[in-house]
C-alpha cells in the first residue's frame, strides 16, 4: 500500500466506488493470508473506502466465518459486507405465497447438521438433512461402513413423519414430503446424498420412498421427469475447481453437482437436471451482493455525516470484483447487468485457481471470462481501481 493516496488526497467520505473480493485465492490460500491481503483491507477501511467480501465457500454460519477471517487476517471484519455462496437462501423465507419458511426442506452440505443451524439461523423452521433420513431408515442407504463414523447419531434428529412404505406407512397424510432440497456446501457423503436427492427428484410430490407414474409417461414433453409435484433443487455454487492446499485445482461444490446431473441423465436417458443455481457467476448472487454493497455503503455515509446531515445517496457508480477465478468471479461479473446502473468490472489475480501456465491458461479468458485487468495479486488489483478513480 505504499504510494497509494492519502486520506488526505481521496478524503475520508465513502466514495461512489466499492470492492467485491473473493476470498479463497484471493484473500487467503488455505487458512494463510495471501501476502498483502491483510494490508488492503486494512487500508481500505482506514480510507473509508467500501467492500464486500463475496464467497462461494459456505458451510459456517456467517457470524462465525467472519469471526475466523477477522483473526486469520489481522483486520476485524462484520457480516454487514459479508456474502457467503448459501447466503442469499435466506431471501426464501421472506413472508408470501412463495415463502419456504414453514415448508419441510431438505439440507445437505460438508456438515449437514451444521448445514441445518444456518439454515434455522435464516429462519427455515423444518429442516431435515439425508442422516436424519439414514437413521430412522438405514436400509435407504445399504453399505454400512460409512454410517457411523460419517454420520455419528448425536447429529441426527428424529424425523418430523416416517417416509412412506409399502404396507407400514402407506398413507401419505401421515408421510414425511419434502419441499425443497438445498445443497449448501460440498457434501462429503456424496453417494448418499445422490441417492436422497433422486429419489426425491423422482417420488410423488416429494414423498420420499414414492415413485412417480409420470416418470414414465411419453405422452408428457419431457417424459415426465420432475413434471410431479417434485421439490425445487438448489445449488449454492457451481465451481467446478478451487485452489487449495494440493499443487492443483481440487473439486469444489460444482463437481457434485455434475455427478447429480450426471446420474440424472442416465436414469431419465438424457434428460437435463432440473435445477436452481445461485453463487458466483450467477446474476441472482451478484445483484443479493450489490444490495448488501449498497445498504453497507449507506450506513458508513449515515455515520460520516452523522443523522443531522444525512443526505440523499445515489447509487454506486462502480464495483471492482478482485477474483481468481475467470469462470465465476469474472464471469459473473462481466455478465451482471445491474438495474441501478452499477457497472461490476472484473479483475484477475494470478495467486488462487487461474493460472497462465496451468491447464487452458490465457485460452480460457476469452468472451464472458476475459477479465478488465490481469494482476498479480489483490494488492495491486486495489492499486490499479485507484488509479482509475483518480
Ligand atoms: O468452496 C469454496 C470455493 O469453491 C471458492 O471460494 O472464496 O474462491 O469464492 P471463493
Ligand atoms: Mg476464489
Amino acid at each position: 500500500t505504499d504510494g497509494w493516496p492519502t486520506p488526505e488526497q481521496t478524503g475520508t467520505t465513502p466514495p461512489s466506488f466499492a470492492f467485491a473480493f473473493d476470498i479463497d485465492g484471493v484473500l487467503l490460500h488455505v487458512a494463510k493470508p495471501i501476502p498483502g491481503a491483510s494490508e488492503t483491507l486494512q487500508y481500505l477501511q482506514d480510507h473509508n473506502i467500501p467492500f464486500i467480501l463475496l464467497t462461494n465457500g459456505g458451510g459456517k454460519l456467517e457470524a462465525d466465518r467472519v469471526k475466523d477471517l477477522s483473526e486469520k487476517l489481522g483486520v476485524s471484519l462484520t457480516t454487514d459486507n459479508f456474502v457467503q455462496s448459501h447466503t442469499p437462501f435466506r431471501q426464501l423465507v421472506a413472508p408470501g405465497p412463495e415463502s419456504l419458511r414453514d415448508k419441510t426442506i431438505l439440507v445437505t452440505g460438508a456438515d449437514a447438521n451444521k448445514c441445518r443451524l444456518i439454515a434455522e439461523s435464516y429462519g427455515f423452521r423444518n429442516v431435515v438433512t439425508p442422516a436424519d433420513i439414514l437413521h430412522a431408515h438405514p436400509t435407504i442407504w445399504p453399505f454400512e461402513p460409512l454410517h457411523d463414523p460419517v454420520h455419528p447419531a448425536v447429529y441426527t434428529r428424529p424425523l418430523p413423519r416416517p417416509i412412506y412404505t409399502p404396507g407400514v406407512i402407506d398413507n401419505l397424510s401421515s408421510a414425511l414430503k419434502v419441499d425443497a432440497i438445498f445443497v449448501f456446501n460440498d457434501p462429503r457423503d456424496w453417494a448418499l446424498d445422490i441417492q436422497v436427492i433422486t429419489d426425491l427428484l423422482l417420488s410423488k410430490q416429494g414423498y420420499l420412498g414414492t415413485y412417480s407414474t409420470k416418470n414414465d409417461d411419453h405422452s408428457l414433453p419431457g417424459c415426465g421427469w420432475q413434471q410431479d409435484g417434485q421439490p425445487p433443487l438448489y445449488f449454492s455454487n457451481a465451481d467446478l475447481f478451487w485452489s487449495t492446499g494440493f499443487h492443483l485445482p481440487r473439486f469444489g461444490q460444482g463437481a457434485f453437482q455434475a455427478a447429480v446431473a450426471g446420474v440424472w441423465r442416465r436414469i431419465t436417458g438424457g434428460h437435463e437436471l432440473q435445477r436452481r443455481a445461485i453463487g458466483k457467476p450467477y446474476g441472482e448472487t451478484y445483484r443479493f451482493a450489490e444490495q448488501v454493497l449498497n445498504s453497507h455503503r449507506h450506513e458508513m455515509l449515515r455515520r460520516h455525516q452523522g443523522n443531522h446531515r444525512h443526505e440523499a445517496v445515489g447509487a454506486l457508480k462502480c464495483v471492482y470484483m478482485v477474483g481468481d477465478n475467470p469462470e465465476s468471479d469474472i464471469a459473473g461479473a462481466n455478465e451482471y447487468v445491474s438495474e441501478a446502473g452499477t457497472e461490476w468490472k472484473s479483475v484477475l489475480v494470478r495467486t488462487g485457481v487461474w493460472s497462465a501456465d496451468h491447464g487452458r491458461g490465457h485460452e480460457q479468458l476469452k468472451g464472458k471470462f476475459k477479465p478488465d485487468m490481469i494482476v498479480d495479486d489483490v494488492g495491486s488489483a486495489v492499486g490499479w481501481a485507484l488509479e482509475e478513480e483518480e
